[in-house]
């Protein structure tokens, strides 16, 4: 299909690349507000890592709300994400969310009542009260998402949007710089959209790294796509790893015993913890208390981290912990896990655990990005005609670190928020934003002629897609001290070396290099191993051909060189990016082992 650019009196035709929230979401208003919509996805509409999603979405509904205001939910924000958000975004989501829970309801979304008619609101980690709305209790990603491909294929029915499934987007057309078109694979063919604009709503990256939360499809190609035309990205050292993953076949508390985690991995939501439950390790012993005085609902970063640094500290750097829910059928009587989590009660039951008598085995995965796409309030990117929302983007409200349940939210708010810019129709819209007040790092080449552009400053003109990236990005030298083990990938091999480039060997290296605890010697080794594979395999360039997976090993290879350089760059700890030869952080965290991290008193109810 090479369908002709928009004449002159027709609607305006808006590209969307994904079908999680952010792209269901934005195709649906903008459909719904008269312009031509394409949505583009690379496998059927409900592969995201939207569907997966269980927590819930975090809002604060009515003003006041009993026991919680707008103004708790932007200070637990901008306190989880110490201290690196841009808080005129974070204000933005958390004042707008109400408008967008209410936009979900019209497409369809039932939350789960509370007791008093309005919805039930869950208590996550780092959140100072209860305000996160789930549906089907630890369902809410496939019951939102489900309802927005419901009415996308209403609209798709009667003709005011097309999606096109199986459709893997592999660079973006520009024009003078502007981005009006895109280049995908259906079918084994090459095709070519043209739109007066695009919006990348390609999700993260979880597949950087061997033990993940997320699925197949989140390979980071929207941010390989938008580098590659020139696009300014920022924050890719902070890659969050969620605490508790399932360790599968992990059986009873066994200490000394590695296990993988990349087989099916199933997420146990912080709303688990939300209603009570605790963390112990091997030895059956409460070790959260020890490090954050906010115990098992201290912010993520803090718990995962907090488990790394415990499991070395046994000795068994590969391990798992368990997870303790058995106290919450007991506090709240039989059958309320069942209820209350009734996908994880099977899931769990289906790995052979009864969670009601059993502990869970659970290790930290790689879960959310809090880096990407720079882009501005309206979801601008700094290349004219490129749009960016939901995971993909970096909007500054997750900071160094997100917030529970803050990401189905940044993706609704922001998906809204590029279709209003769109509608306004200006002509150099989208434009480059202006520079945001906290920056990151500046990723240029250390090659003569750097090519593709990473900073979080304003990218000049748009570099030319299709230039070569350079095997070395950033130098720098080894760091000394005996850094902590990072976590292995789950063979128990580092992964890199003098391996060959593979998807496979790229994860390893980058979980055990590049994972929860990091350090300036490992960092390099894997900046190392990374320029090699680079410099054969070529990821600043578009991948010759069909091959949809190959276009997936270049942008993931392209993702990791970048989150890699970004992290050498950074040499203090903050937030999600731990370096065990550097462990200060911003907010104070002074020794890996010591366990009276500051006292980070939760945020009080405030009041407007
Ligand atoms: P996604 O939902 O990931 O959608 C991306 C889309 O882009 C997919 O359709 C994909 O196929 C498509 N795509 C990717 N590349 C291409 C390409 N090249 N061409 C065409 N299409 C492409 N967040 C919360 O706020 N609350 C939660 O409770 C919560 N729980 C979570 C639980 C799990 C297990 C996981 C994995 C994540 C969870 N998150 C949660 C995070 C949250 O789900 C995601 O950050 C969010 O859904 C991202 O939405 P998105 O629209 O940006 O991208
Ligand atoms: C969870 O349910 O624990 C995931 C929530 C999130 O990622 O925001």
């Amino acid at each position: 299909m090479s369908t002709p650019s928009t004449e002159p009196g027709t609607r305006r035709r808006l590209i969307v690349v994904g079908s999680g929230i952010a792209g269901l979401y934005a195709a649906l208003l903008a459909a719904d507000a008269g312009a031509d919509v394409v949505l583009l996805s690379k496998g059927p509409l409900c592969e995201s890592n939207t569907w997966y999603a269980q927590g819930g979405i975090s809002a604060v509904l009515d003003e006041p709300a009993p026991g919680d205001t707008v103004a708790a939910h932007i200070a637990d924000t901008l306190q989880a994400g110490a201290g690196h958000c841009n808080e005129e975004a974070v204000r933005l989501m958390c004042t707008e969310a109400r408008r967008d829970i209410a936009g979900l309801e019209r497409f369809g979304v039932v939350f789960d009542p509370g007791a008093d008619g309005g919805p039930a609101l869950g208590l996550e980690a780092a959140h100072s009260a209860p305000r996160i709305l789930h549906a089907g209790g630890d369902a809410t990603g496939a019951k939102v998402a489900a309802a927005l491909i419901r009415a996308a294929l209403a609209r798709q029915a009667d003709g005011s949007v097309a999606l096109h499934t199986g459709a893997n987007a592999t660079a973006l057309r520009q024009t003078d710089g502007r981005v009006n078109g895109v280049e995908f694979l259906q079918d084994g063919r090459t095709l070519t959209l043209h739109g007066d604009a695009v919006l990348l709503a390609t999700g993260g990256a979880g597949q950087l790294f061997a033990q993940t939360t997320n699925p197949a499809v989140a390979t980071a190609d929207g941010l390989a796509l938008a580098v590659r035309s020139g696009a300014a990205v920022a924050d890719l050292e902070f890659f969050q790893f969620h605490p508790t993953c399932l360790v599968p076949g992990a059986g009873t508390p066994d200490p000394g015993t590695a296990r993988g985690l990349d087989q099916d991995p199933l997420l146990i939501s912080e709303a688990v913890r939300g209603e009570g439950a605790i963390l112990v390790d091997g030895n059956g012993k409460r070790f959260m208390r020890a490090y954050h005085p906010g115990a098992e609902l201290a912010p993520r970063d803090v718990v995962s981290r907090s488990i790394a640094l415990h499991l070395a500290k046994l000795g068994d750097p590969n391990g798992h912990v368990y997870l303790d829910a058995r106290i919450i059928e007991q506090t709240k009587g039989p059958g309320f896990l069942a209820r209350r989590f009734p996908t994880l009660t099977q899931r769990t039951l289906d790995a052979g655990i009864d969670w009601t008598r059993e502990l869970v085995p659970v290790a930290p995965a790689a879960h959310y990005w809090m880096g990407g796409v720079l882009t501005d309030l309206h979801a601008r990117t700094t290349v004219p005609g490129l749009y960016a929302a939901g995971e993909v983007a970096r909007t500054g409200v997750h900071g160094a670190n997100r917030l529970a349940s803050n990401s189905l939210l940044e993706g609704l708010v922001f998906g809204r928020r590029a279709v209003e810019h769109f509608l306004e129709g200006s002509p150099a819209g989208p434009s480059a934003p202006a520079l945001p007040p906290r920056t990151g790092n500046r990723l240029a080449s250390s090659a003569a002629g750097a090519d593709v552009r990473a900073t979080t400053a304003l990218s000049g003109p748009p570099e030319p897609p299709h230039v070569p990236f350079p095997a070395a990005l950033v130098g720098e030298p080894a760091a000394s001290g005996a850094p902590v083990g990072s976590r292995l990938a789950s063979d128990g091999r580092g992964g890199g070396g003098s391996a060959q480039f593979s998807r496979d060997a790229l994860r390893r290296m980058m979980t055990a290099k590049a994972g929860v605890l990091r350090s300036g010697e490992l960092l390099r080794e894997a900046g190392d191993t990374l320029g090699r594979w680079a410099a054969v395999v070529r990821p600043g360039t578009v991948a010759p051909g069909a091959d949809a997976c190959l276009h997936e090993d270049r942008n993931l290879l392209l993702a990791a060189q970048l989150l890699v350089a970004a992290a050498q760059q950074r040499r203090e700890s903050l937030g999600a990016h731990y370096r065990s030869d550097c462990p200060e952080d911003a907010s104070g965290i002074r020794e890996e082992f010591d366990p009276t991290y500051p006292n980070r008193p939760k945020v009080s109810v405030l009041h407007d």
